[in-house]
């Protein structure tokens, strides 16, 4: 059977009506962010599909229109000239066939590549008893068919849980094209052969294809024996700077949630030899990367800024979900390599374009008990980059007030003596509260340069030159936009102190 090309437009139909009814109701809110790419309503995670086609970025993402819950998949569609500035487009896939759950499920994360002057999008398609892998296509960028071909790769390999199969990661390699999809293995049970169990390890699978219709199964790029997760979602393999990245977002490994290994590809076999492992960003609202390289080049990642509220920090909770949406995107990230194999993220020079009311600060030394107080936009949209020389400090921890008020306040602190990083929200207002801390490599050298970026709800702060990161959401008070930074236990020598603020995307 054909794809029902009426049908799957009069679902996009109903995603239209609903955003042109809600829309204006929710951007009024404070808590929307200023220049996060946000669905315009409804749920949102995953970015995918990240791709230039024809010049212009297109960001798709996973999207449930109708709530601010997770529900029903469809794909959210935007385009932008600079990886910043934003047009919000019809939903790109919505479901409309069996094999794409048009009456449940929905269609899951996938990626998008550009072929005989074609865009094509790679998706799970969530079948009533199985994930299954299909390809639509698009000839203006905008309007998308899906293949009569569907399901292209409808079986996992054999021992896969057939609900677990799933983000098709696609790239073009030699004559052919690979696909990774994260999957977790299956005992069979004995007694009852069709039915499947989870043993816990989750492995990511490794297709190839001459035709990108016919799939065959290589190899599995990695399989867990417990370290690497339970299931391996949204796994991305790449090259940068002459090794392989196969970077996802792993369930089952408590505060690890999105994790980065280097090494090297053996096609022969289709095994990855990894030898580094590393977090691609600590936060606790930070999951499902997606990579892709654009026409200058450069190896970009984008995020989704939000977690799922079965992460013990969530408490069950969605922060903004009775608001009637939820979830963000990160700023676009240059990745590269370090010569030690860890990763490094910095924010894409684009992101400099929104900068406005420059500020600059002296050098000072700031005591313990003296915080030094100081403004970066509004205080709550924008850039702060500071650099201590810690040859000249004796504190023990230097840190950062953030969104402060009489009784509001986030804290960033660094702590020299235990070498860590903290981001403090428990006084940050009622939701999502909690501390997340990681490794601060800066601590023994003799300068720490941060930069953070603070939007209506997010912090993004990169430290260690970008060797380390962590995105948080923040649910304060609009009016809680203090900022100041402090010592414990010395002094600090603050050699200085640039801020910005940061315009809306949505002003302009
Ligand atoms: C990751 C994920 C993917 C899945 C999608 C469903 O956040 O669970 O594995 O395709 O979200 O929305």
């Amino acid at each position: 059977m054909g794809f029902d090309a009426a049908r799957h437009q009069e679902r996009i139909q109903r995603v239209e009506e609903h955003i042109t009814k809600e829309g204006e109701r929710i951007q009024q809110h404070p808590w929307r962010e200023h220049y996060h790419f946000q669905a315009p309503v409804g749920w949102m995670n995953d970015p995918h599909g990240l791709i230039q086609f024809n010049g212009r970025f297109h960001l798709f993402y996973q999207y449930h229109p109708f709530s601010g819950k997770w529900g029903t998949m469809h794909w959210g569609h935007a385009m932008s000239d600079d990886l910043i500035h934003w047009e919000h487009l019809p939903v790109a896939l919505a479901p409309s066939e069996p094999y794409d759950g048009w009456d449940g499920g929905g269609i899951f994360t996938g990626s998008a590549i550009v072929h005989e002057r074609e865009l094509l999008l790679f998706y799970t398609g969530c079948a009533e008893d199985r994930q299954v892998q299909c390809l639509a296509r698009s000839k203006d960028g905008v309007n998308f068919v899906k293949s009569d071909h569907n399901p292209i790769l409808s079986e996992p390999p054999k021992g896969i849980n057939p609900h677990d199969f799933r983000d098709p990661k696609v790239w073009k390699h030699g004559k052919g094209w690979y696909m990774v999809t994260g999957v977790t293995d299956g005992v069979s049970n004995l007694l009852e052969p069709s039915s499947h169990e989870r043993n816990g390890f989750g492995k990511v699978c490794l297709h190839h294809s001459p035709d990108l219709y016919n799939w065959e199964f290589v190899n599995y790029l990695v399989e867990s024996r417990g370290e690497l997760g339970s299931m391996l979602e949204c796994p991305n393999f790449f090259q940068l700077d002459g090794k392989w990245v196969l970077m996802y977002s792993p369930m089952g490994l408590q505060n690890r949630q999105v994790i980065y290994l280097t090494g090297d590809f053996d096609e022969l076999t289709g095994k990855f030899h990894w030898t580094t492992m590393g977090a691609v960003d600590w936060g606790f609202d930070y999951y499902a990367p997606q990579h892709f390289q654009d026409e200058q080049g450069r190896n970009l990642i984008m995020a989704w800024i939000g977690s799922w509220p079965f992460m013990p920090w969530c408490r069950g909770q969605y922060d903004t979900s009775k608001l009637g949406w939820y979830g963000g995107i990160t700023l676009p990230r240059q990745v590269s390599l370090c010569s030690d194999g860890k990763l490094r993220s910095q924010p894409a020079s684009e992101v400099e374009q929104l900068r406005e009311n420059p500020r600059r600060y002296g050098a000072r030394t700031i005591e313990d008990n003296a915080p030094f107080d100081f403004e970066a936009g509004d205080g709550v949209h924008g850039e702060i980059l500071a650099t201590f020389d810690l040859t000249e400090s004796t504190a023990e921890a230097i840190g950062f007030v953030l969104r402060g008020s009489e009784d509001q306040q986030t804290l960033l602190e660094f702590d020299l003596r235990l070498g860590e990083m903290i981001f403090d929200r428990t006084n940050s207002g009622n939701i999502s509260a909690h501390q997340r801390r990681c490794l601060l490599e800066s601590a023994s050298q003799s300068q720490l340069f941060v930069r953070i970026f603070l939007d209506s709800i997010s912090v993004e702060v990169f430290t260690d030159g970008g060797r380390t990161t962590m995105t948080n959401n923040v649910f304060s008070d609009p009016a809680s936009s203090n900022l100041s930074v402090y010592t414990r236990k010395g002094r600090a020598s603050l050699r200085s102190l640039q801020t910005y603020g940061l315009r809306s995307i949505h002003s302009e």
